[in-house]
Protein backbone atom coordinates (compact mmCIF):
# COMPACT_ATOMS: atom_id res chain seq x y z
CA UNK A 1 0.00 0.00 0.00
CA UNK A 2 1.03 3.40 -0.71
CA UNK A 3 -0.89 4.89 1.89
CA UNK A 4 -3.57 3.81 4.32
CA UNK A 5 -5.44 6.38 6.88
CA UNK A 6 -7.48 4.14 9.58
CA UNK A 7 -9.29 4.60 12.27
CA UNK A 8 -9.97 8.78 11.82
CA UNK A 9 -11.15 11.04 13.76
CA UNK A 10 -11.59 14.63 13.84
CA UNK A 11 -13.94 17.14 15.78
CA UNK A 12 -13.55 20.54 14.52
CA UNK A 13 -14.80 23.76 17.01
CA UNK A 14 -16.38 27.02 15.39
CA UNK A 15 -15.77 30.25 16.61
CA UNK A 16 -18.74 29.58 19.18
CA UNK A 17 -17.24 26.90 20.62
CA UNK A 18 -19.73 24.50 19.10
CA UNK A 19 -17.86 21.00 18.19
CA UNK A 20 -18.27 19.62 14.51
CA UNK A 21 -17.48 16.19 13.92
CA UNK A 22 -16.44 16.21 11.03
CA UNK A 23 -14.68 12.50 10.48
CA UNK A 24 -16.09 9.90 12.65
CA UNK A 25 -14.87 7.14 11.25
CA UNK A 26 -12.49 7.54 7.75
CA UNK A 27 -10.40 4.56 6.68
CA UNK A 28 -9.01 5.22 3.00
CA UNK A 29 -6.18 3.27 1.23
CA UNK A 30 -4.43 4.47 -2.15
CA UNK A 31 -1.72 1.85 -3.73
CA UNK A 32 1.14 3.09 -6.23
CA UNK A 33 -0.34 3.75 -9.57
CA UNK A 34 -4.37 3.73 -8.35
CA UNK A 35 -6.66 6.44 -8.49
CA UNK A 36 -9.26 6.02 -5.98
CA UNK A 37 -12.48 8.38 -5.74
CA UNK A 38 -13.72 9.28 -2.39
CA UNK A 39 -17.43 10.95 -3.14
CA UNK A 40 -20.01 12.47 -0.76
CA UNK A 41 -22.30 15.48 0.14
CA UNK A 42 -21.07 18.60 0.89
CA UNK A 43 -19.47 18.93 4.80
CA UNK A 44 -19.39 15.18 4.28
CA UNK A 45 -15.40 15.40 5.68
CA UNK A 46 -14.07 14.60 1.98
CA UNK A 47 -11.45 17.80 2.49
CA UNK A 48 -10.82 16.86 6.00
CA UNK A 49 -9.79 13.56 5.02
CA UNK A 50 -7.57 15.30 2.43
CA UNK A 51 -5.59 17.31 4.86
CA UNK A 52 -5.23 14.96 7.05
CA UNK A 53 -3.57 12.54 4.50
CA UNK A 54 -1.19 15.50 3.19
CA UNK A 55 0.08 15.94 6.60
CA UNK A 56 -1.77 19.23 7.11
CA UNK A 57 -4.26 18.45 9.67
CA UNK A 58 -3.50 16.35 12.49
CA UNK A 59 -6.31 13.75 13.27
CA UNK A 60 -7.76 13.59 16.76
CA UNK A 61 -7.49 10.23 16.53
CA UNK A 62 -6.37 7.30 14.06
CA UNK A 63 -2.94 6.35 12.28
CA UNK A 64 -1.62 7.22 9.12
CA UNK A 65 1.13 4.32 7.04
CA UNK A 66 3.12 5.88 4.05
CA UNK A 67 5.14 3.15 1.98
CA UNK A 68 4.19 0.30 5.15
CA UNK A 69 5.80 2.79 7.90
CA UNK A 70 3.51 4.67 10.34
CA UNK A 71 4.04 8.32 9.86
CA UNK A 72 2.76 11.22 12.16
CA UNK A 73 2.10 14.27 11.01
CA UNK A 74 3.56 17.05 11.06
CA UNK A 75 5.62 14.98 8.46
CA UNK A 76 9.24 14.76 8.05
CA UNK A 77 10.60 16.62 4.69
CA UNK A 78 11.23 13.91 2.54
CA UNK A 79 7.89 12.63 2.51
CA UNK A 80 6.52 16.64 2.97
CA UNK A 81 7.59 16.43 -1.19
CA UNK A 82 6.22 13.25 -1.67
CA UNK A 83 2.53 13.95 -0.92
CA UNK A 84 0.81 16.93 -2.32
CA UNK A 85 -2.37 17.98 -2.73
CA UNK A 86 -4.33 19.90 -5.28
CA UNK A 87 -6.83 22.42 -3.29
CA UNK A 88 -10.36 22.96 -4.06
CA UNK A 89 -9.48 26.78 -3.71
CA UNK A 90 -6.61 27.14 -5.50
CA UNK A 91 -6.20 31.27 -4.61
CA UNK A 92 -4.59 29.43 -1.37
CA UNK A 93 -1.74 27.89 -3.26
CA UNK A 94 -0.24 30.91 -4.71
CA UNK A 95 1.05 33.86 -2.89
CA UNK A 96 -1.09 36.87 -3.86
CA UNK A 97 2.37 39.09 -4.04
CA UNK A 98 4.27 37.25 -6.72
CA UNK A 99 4.15 36.84 -10.02
CA UNK A 100 2.57 33.35 -11.76
CA UNK A 101 6.17 33.08 -12.74
CA UNK A 102 7.80 34.07 -9.18
CA UNK A 103 5.19 31.31 -8.01
CA UNK A 104 6.24 28.57 -10.94
CA UNK A 105 9.60 28.63 -10.25
CA UNK A 106 9.86 27.72 -6.59
CA UNK A 107 9.13 24.28 -6.69
CA UNK A 108 12.18 24.11 -9.07
CA UNK A 109 14.40 25.58 -7.03
CA UNK A 110 13.91 23.21 -4.18
CA UNK A 111 14.53 20.37 -6.51
CA UNK A 112 17.77 22.63 -7.47
CA UNK A 113 16.89 22.20 -11.32
CA UNK A 114 17.75 25.33 -13.43
CA UNK A 115 14.25 27.30 -13.08
CA UNK A 116 14.73 29.08 -16.64
CA UNK A 117 12.12 30.65 -18.23
CA UNK A 118 11.81 28.60 -21.42
CA UNK A 119 11.69 25.62 -18.94
CA UNK A 120 9.16 26.72 -17.03
CA UNK A 121 6.92 27.84 -20.48
CA UNK A 122 7.97 23.93 -21.57
CA UNK A 123 6.77 22.36 -18.38
CA UNK A 124 3.19 24.47 -18.36
CA UNK A 125 2.23 24.28 -22.03
CA UNK A 126 0.19 21.18 -21.72
CA UNK A 127 -1.32 22.80 -18.77
CA UNK A 128 -2.88 25.68 -20.91
CA UNK A 129 -0.16 28.24 -19.26
CA UNK A 130 1.41 30.52 -21.25
CA UNK A 131 4.50 33.78 -22.14
CA UNK A 132 1.08 35.94 -21.44
CA UNK A 133 -0.01 34.39 -18.26
CA UNK A 134 3.90 34.66 -16.35
CA UNK A 135 4.01 38.36 -15.59
CA UNK A 136 0.34 38.20 -14.05
CA UNK A 137 -0.52 37.94 -10.52
CA UNK A 138 -3.08 35.14 -8.87
CA UNK A 139 -5.86 37.86 -8.95
CA UNK A 140 -5.18 38.43 -12.69
CA UNK A 141 -5.69 34.78 -13.67
CA UNK A 142 -8.86 32.57 -13.55
CA UNK A 143 -9.73 29.78 -10.81
CA UNK A 144 -9.59 27.19 -13.61
CA UNK A 145 -5.70 28.76 -14.93
CA UNK A 146 -4.71 28.86 -10.81
CA UNK A 147 -5.98 25.24 -10.93
CA UNK A 148 -3.91 24.17 -14.03
CA UNK A 149 -0.55 26.27 -12.98
CA UNK A 150 -1.11 24.37 -9.27
CA UNK A 151 -1.32 21.35 -10.85
CA UNK A 152 1.87 22.14 -12.91
CA UNK A 153 3.28 23.48 -9.95
CA UNK A 154 3.29 20.41 -7.79
CA UNK A 155 4.21 18.23 -10.46
CA UNK A 156 8.19 19.61 -10.82
CA UNK A 157 8.22 18.07 -7.25
CA UNK A 158 7.58 14.31 -8.87
CA UNK A 159 5.22 13.31 -5.91
CA UNK A 160 4.05 9.85 -5.28
CA UNK A 161 0.69 11.02 -3.86
CA UNK A 162 -1.61 13.63 -5.16
CA UNK A 163 -4.50 14.70 -3.11
CA UNK A 164 -6.82 15.91 -5.59
CA UNK A 165 -9.21 17.96 -4.45
CA UNK A 166 -12.11 18.82 -6.49
CA UNK A 167 -9.68 19.27 -8.97
CA UNK A 168 -12.00 20.06 -11.11
CA UNK A 169 -14.67 22.17 -10.43
CA UNK A 170 -13.30 25.77 -11.80
CA UNK A 171 -13.07 24.25 -14.95
CA UNK A 172 -15.40 23.57 -18.05
CA UNK A 173 -16.16 20.26 -19.59
CA UNK A 174 -13.62 20.40 -22.12
CA UNK A 175 -10.91 21.21 -19.55
CA UNK A 176 -11.83 18.67 -17.25
CA UNK A 177 -11.62 16.14 -19.50
CA UNK A 178 -8.00 17.64 -20.79
CA UNK A 179 -7.09 17.79 -16.92
CA UNK A 180 -8.58 14.09 -16.28
CA UNK A 181 -5.87 13.31 -19.10
CA UNK A 182 -3.10 14.65 -18.43
CA UNK A 183 -3.76 13.24 -14.90
CA UNK A 184 -4.13 9.70 -16.84
CA UNK A 185 -0.63 10.09 -18.59
CA UNK A 186 1.08 11.52 -15.63
CA UNK A 187 0.33 8.43 -13.65
CA UNK A 188 1.26 6.40 -16.72
CA UNK A 189 4.46 7.76 -16.75
CA UNK A 190 5.37 8.17 -13.24
CA UNK A 191 3.05 5.72 -10.95
CA UNK A 192 2.09 8.09 -8.80
CA UNK A 193 -1.55 7.66 -6.78
CA UNK A 194 -4.43 9.56 -6.56
CA UNK A 195 -7.27 10.64 -4.38
CA UNK A 196 -9.69 12.21 -5.86
CA UNK A 197 -12.22 13.83 -4.15
CA UNK A 198 -15.28 14.94 -5.90
CA UNK A 199 -19.16 15.55 -5.51
CA UNK A 200 -18.96 14.42 -9.25
CA UNK A 201 -20.22 11.10 -9.72
CA UNK A 202 -19.84 10.66 -13.13
CA UNK A 203 -16.06 12.00 -13.30
CA UNK A 204 -15.88 9.94 -10.04
CA UNK A 205 -16.50 7.14 -11.95
CA UNK A 206 -14.88 7.17 -15.29
CA UNK A 207 -11.86 8.58 -13.34
CA UNK A 208 -11.20 5.98 -10.35
CA UNK A 209 -10.67 2.36 -10.03
CA UNK A 210 -11.81 1.86 -6.48
CA UNK A 211 -14.32 4.24 -4.70
CA UNK A 212 -15.16 5.29 -1.04
CA UNK A 213 -18.30 6.98 -0.10
CA UNK A 214 -18.54 8.94 2.69
CA UNK A 215 -21.80 10.01 4.92
CA UNK A 216 -21.71 12.03 7.72
CA UNK A 217 -18.11 11.51 8.41
CA UNK A 218 -17.73 7.89 8.07
CA UNK A 219 -16.17 5.58 4.86
CA UNK A 220 -17.81 2.97 3.34
CA UNK A 221 -15.33 0.88 0.25
CA UNK A 222 -18.23 0.47 -2.73
CA UNK A 223 -18.17 -1.28 -6.23
CA UNK A 224 -20.18 1.75 -7.87
CA UNK A 225 -21.75 4.91 -7.08
N1 LIG B 1 -11.79 24.77 10.12
C1 LIG B 1 -13.03 24.35 10.41
N2 LIG B 1 -13.65 24.77 11.54
C2 LIG B 1 -14.87 24.33 11.86
N3 LIG B 1 -15.59 23.48 11.11
C3 LIG B 1 -15.03 23.02 9.98
C4 LIG B 1 -13.72 23.44 9.56
N4 LIG B 1 -13.43 22.83 8.38
C5 LIG B 1 -14.51 22.08 8.09
N5 LIG B 1 -15.46 22.18 9.03
C6 LIG B 1 -16.76 21.46 9.06
O1 LIG B 1 -16.47 20.06 9.02
C7 LIG B 1 -17.38 19.37 8.18
C8 LIG B 1 -16.60 18.66 7.07
O2 LIG B 1 -15.97 19.63 6.25
P1 LIG B 1 -15.15 19.27 4.94
O3 LIG B 1 -14.55 20.52 4.44
O4 LIG B 1 -14.24 18.13 5.24
O5 LIG B 1 -16.32 18.76 3.96
P2 LIG B 1 -16.30 18.41 2.40
O6 LIG B 1 -16.87 17.05 2.27
O7 LIG B 1 -14.96 18.65 1.85
O8 LIG B 1 -17.35 19.46 1.81
P3 LIG B 1 -17.37 20.19 0.35
O9 LIG B 1 -17.83 19.15 -0.62
O10 LIG B 1 -18.38 21.29 0.53
O11 LIG B 1 -16.01 20.70 0.05
C9 LIG B 1 -18.36 20.43 7.68
O12 LIG B 1 -19.48 20.40 8.52
C10 LIG B 1 -17.61 21.72 7.85
O13 LIG B 1 -18.50 22.78 8.07
MG1 LIG C 1 -14.20 20.01 0.45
Amino acid sequence: MLIEAKGLKKTYKNNKGVRIEALRNANVAVRENECVGLFGSSGSGKSTIGQIMVGLLPPDEGSISYRGKSVKIPYGKGIRREIQMLYQHPEVSFNPKLTLLRSLIEPYQLMGIDPSRERILEDNYRFGIYAEHLERYPGELSGGELQRAALARILVLKPRFIVLDEPTSMLDAISQAQVVQILREIQKETGVGYLFITHNKALCQAFSSRFYRIREGITEEVSSL
